[in-house]
């Protein structure tokens, strides 16, 4: 027997100051969350790390939220948790960059993920546009400029404009289930 997510009720108007965080849907009851949680986890998504400089210093974190948005203008997007130091002095000039992981990144997903002194130690990177972290040893990078923002409950959606994209070769890593896995060899182009 399927398990059946009922949607709380819609939350009310908008309100003016959803631009980076919007907590409206809080007060939402936090019934079938689990289920929630659990039905998203089972989508397969690749696993990037979205990195800036915060306070001059390398930063990053890892998402699976990026999906990619438009063609013209080449826009992506990720979802950041509003509490997330990434969005702290966050404005319409931020540089950003997403990183997408290889299969061979496991370790790095992990250490980006937790809650580490030091998220860049033993990680190869370099400074591109504007001096925003890139990882090595990724399959892609999009180094971006924020386009729009928007609060989305707890998270906030980041679309970026794609000012520079790099392909490389080799099997990126994927996410499903609470579990990663890796999807190809890659090397199709
Ligand atoms: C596979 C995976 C995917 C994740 N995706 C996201 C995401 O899309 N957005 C987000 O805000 N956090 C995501 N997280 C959680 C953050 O990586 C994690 O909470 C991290 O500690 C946040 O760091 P911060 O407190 O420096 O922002 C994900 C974690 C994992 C393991």
């Amino acid at each position: 027997m399927p398990q059946r997510l009922h949607l709380a009720k819609e939350p009310s108007t908008a309100s003016p100051r959803s631009q980076i965080c919007d907590s409206r849907a809080c007060d939402q009851p936090s019934i079938e969350s689990s289920l929630f949680r659990h039905a998203c986890g089972a989508v397969p998504t690749g696993v990037s790390v979205v990195t800036r400089l915060l306070d001059n210093q390398p930063y990053g974190l890892t998402v699976n939220s990026f999906a990619s948005v438009s063609l013209k203008p080449p826009l992506i997007l990720v979802c950041i948790e509003c509490r997330s130091p990434f969005l702290r002095t966050f404005t319409q000039e931020t540089r950003f960059a997403v990183n997408v992981l290889s299969h061979a990144q496991r370790a790095v997903a992990i250490q980006f993920a937790s809650p580490c002194a030091d998220r860049f130690v033993q990680v190869a990177w370099t400074g591109g546009l504007h001096g925003v972290p890139l990882l090595s040893q990724v399959v892609a990078t999009f180094e971006c400029k924020v386009w729009r923002t928007q609060g989305a409950g707890d998270h906030s959606v980041i679309i970026g404009l794609v000012k520079n994209a790099v392909l490389y070769r080799g099997a990126p890593l994927a996410f499903c289930r609470k579990d990663y896995c890796s999807i190809n060899s890659g090397e199709t182009h």
